[in-house]
């Protein structure tokens, strides 16, 4: 970042001396007020529950433009990244902060895939889960048990270490996806196949058993390649900016990883996919299109709680990019399964045309986002419902690791620990308990 021409002066009308703060650029997007010294000037904080306009760090890796609807992974457009590369590329670009040549390509996919299998002992996790455990629940055990395994990458000072640390979590995420899949659903675990690609080897671990062989689709190879692109960086999001934070403690990266799993649970953020096709399968049993307007009316009404999952977000106030080109999946995969008709992908269409024409959606800006079609594409994948933010886990594996390394290699950090405004009880004594 470099000193802004320009200077913020705060000051006061209760007399109290104003004091400037420096302005800071970045190379695109909004300038930064640092208020560093704020406290140490004015006794004062800042107060931005929800950081609705707070610059928690500084970052060369993801850059979106809310406004345009635009989505930059280390400079690159998501649509070109989506359409020209893959996602052992786009990992190489987010780690590394360029997109290899051929060879490096090669060889960092060859790295990643060396590292695809798990320690034996961790099946035994599984065991403790019920069947039916949600997979996100079985995913953050699972993830913050790696910790037990890595004792010569977890010292994340050493650049080495954070290296390795990184490599092996991409690679062992579909692994651990898919061990989590086959036990909800009683089947053997099936081993990594090195001669298949990242994506290949996560259909191939997901839906073949021992009892016969698996054919790769390319067409749902190359689309949930794209999905694991579309997932796999968005600047300081909740579990993004979860993961620092518990990384900025110096605890071993799998445990921050974790973190950043649980968070990314949520039905606010990571999922969200999942209830958006509840949502959609719940207005399908309801009657389909016709009841959209119904629907509609019920999330308008803020006493009913009813949200149109898979709509809105924090930053876009206009069309997530990630969104069109999941639409655009979608039609893809639906063509090549035959399920062109597909109810709920119709549905889908037209509760979005009529959301957008709809003036709470327009006024808000709210649009869709990253999980209203990726459900849809999933499930017509064969992945169950519940699975979708345990996939999304694992495509944001390789944004939530280069984000940690990044703050990480930088000699400035420092423990995060936000301050508060605080409105409980002033000092009190206890009175003993007979006089309570
Ligand atoms: C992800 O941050 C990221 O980058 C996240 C993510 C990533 O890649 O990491 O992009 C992934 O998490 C995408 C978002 C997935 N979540 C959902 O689809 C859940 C539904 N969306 C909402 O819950 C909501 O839009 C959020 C949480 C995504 C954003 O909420 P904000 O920014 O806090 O906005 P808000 O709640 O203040 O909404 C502004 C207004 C409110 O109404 P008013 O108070 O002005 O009357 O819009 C309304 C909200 O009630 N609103 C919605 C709505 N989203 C916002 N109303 C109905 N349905 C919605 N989906």
């Amino acid at each position: 970042m470099k000193l802004a021409d320009n200077k913020a002066t705060l000051s006061f009308s209760n007399g109290s001396p104003s004091v400037e703060l420096p302005v800071y650029k970045g190379t695109i997007g909004p300038d930064v007020v640092d208020i560093r010294k704020l406290y140490a000037q004015t006794g004062m904080f800042t107060y931005d529950p929800g950081f609705l306009s707070t610059a928690a760090t500084q970052s060369a890796i993801t850059y979106i433009d809310g406004d345009k609807g635009e989505l930059l992974y280390r400079g690159y457009p998501i649509e070109q990244l989506a359409t020209d590369c893959d996602f052992m590329e786009t990992c190489h670009l987010l780690l590394y902060g360029e997109l290899p040549n051929a060879k490096g390509k090669k060889d960092f996919s060859r790295l990643v895939t060396m590292h695809t299998m798990v320690n034996e002992q961790m099946q035994f996790f599984l065991r403790g889960f019920r069947r039916d455990a949600h997979p996100m629940a079985i995913m953050t055990g699972l993830v913050g048990a790696l910790s037990a395994f890595y004792h010569d990458s977890t010292d994340i000072n050493n650049p080495q270490h954070r290296e390795i640390a990184a490599i092996r979590l991409i690679a062992k995420m579909p692994t651990l996806v898919a061990m989590a899949y086959k036990y909800t659903v009683g089947q053997p675990y099936m081993y990594p196949k090195n001669d298949l690609s990242y994506a290949g080897n996560f259909l191939h671990m997901m839906f073949a058993t021992p009892c016969e062989p698996y054919e790769v689709n390319p067409v749902l190879e190359r689309a949930l390649d794209r999905i694991f692109t579309l997932h796999a960086d968005h600047e300081q999001n909740a579990s993004t900016s979860t993961v620092r934070l518990c990384g900025s403690s110096g605890t071993n990266p799998f445990a921050a990883i974790a973190a950043g799993v649980a968070c990314l649970w949520g039905p606010a953020h990571g999922g969200a996919n999942e209830a958006a096709l509840n949502m959609l399968h719940d207005i399908q049993k309801a009657g389909g299109v016709e009841k959209i307007g119904e629907f509609i009316k019920q999330v308008k009404d803020k006493n009913s709680g009813v949200k149109l999952m898979g709509f809105g977000h924090r930053v876009y106030k206009n069309y997530d990019p990630r969104a069109k080109l999941m639409q655009e999946t979608c039609k893809e995969v639906l063509a090549e399964l035959g399920l062109e008709n597909d109810p709920l992908f119709k549905l889908a269409m037209a509760l979005e045309k009529i959301a957008l024409e709809d003036e709470y959606f327009v006024s808000r800006k709210l649009y869709p986002n990253v999980d209203f079609y990726s459900g849809i594409v999933q499930r017509a994948i064969g992945i169950p419902v519940p699975l979708f933010t345990a996939v999304f886990a694992l495509a944001r594996t390789v944004g939530w690791i280069a984000q940690l390394n990044e703050m990480i290699g930088d000699p400035e950090y420092k423990i995060g620990r936000p301050r508060q405004l605080f409105d409980g009880s002033v000092r009190r004594d206890v009175a003993p308990i007979d006089n309570r």
